[in-house]
């Protein structure tokens, strides 16, 4: 019994320590996607499912929510957002070339249709960045078409 007591005061005072450890936070001020929008022109609906269930992990400015206070919790999100920004960051579009731009909106049009993004565990606590049918039909349709631009722009003169 005693090992037991010693062993959750042990935990108890790591989770407390823990507490006093931050990750740093994703957070921009003012419009950081500009280049982005002004770009790839989403109809509104798009742009709007874009910022409310993409831009968290993948731009650089996440809406927290508040148990981001928490650690480990705050370590667990900023892993995902480090994790989701390296593969694709809207707020750095004008940092891709034609080609890698081409193959990133083909990913999108795979993970939507394919129902993989946004990530479940972003959903359970995220319920109004679920996307309907007609949502991804829309995302696939913005995809599909903008990649017509930069396939263009990638012919051979
Ligand atoms: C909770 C964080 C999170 C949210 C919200 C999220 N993603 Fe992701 N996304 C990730 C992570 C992490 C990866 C990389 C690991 C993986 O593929 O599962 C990723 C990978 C991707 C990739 C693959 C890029 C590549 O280079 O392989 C695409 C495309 C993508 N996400 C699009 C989206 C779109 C579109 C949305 C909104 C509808 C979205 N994601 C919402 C975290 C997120």
């Amino acid at each position: 019994m005693k090992l037991l007591k010693f062993f959750f005061l042990a935990l108890l005072l790591i989770f407390v320590i823990m507490q006093f450890f931050r990750p740093d936070k994703n957070i921009t001020q003012g419009d950081h996607t500009v280049d982005f929008i002004a770009e790839t022109k989403p109809p509104v609906e798009v742009k709007t499912i874009l910022e409310h269930s993409c831009y968290d992990c993948h731009s650089n400015n996440t809406v927290y929510p508040w148990y981001n206070n928490v650690a480990p919790i705050s370590f667990w999100l900023a892993d995902h957002i480090k994790d989701g920004k390296g593969h694709l960051n809207f707020s750095e579009w004008n940092t891709y070339d034609a080609k890698k731009k081409d193959h990133k909106l083909e990913e999108v049009e795979e993970m939507i249709s394919e129902g993989e993004m946004p990530l479940n565990e972003y959903t359970w606590t995220h319920e109004e960045a679920r996307l309907t049918e007609e949502q991804r039909n829309a995302i696939v349709e913005w995809a599909k078409k903008t990649r017509l631009l930069y396939q263009a722009d990638l012919q051979p003169e």
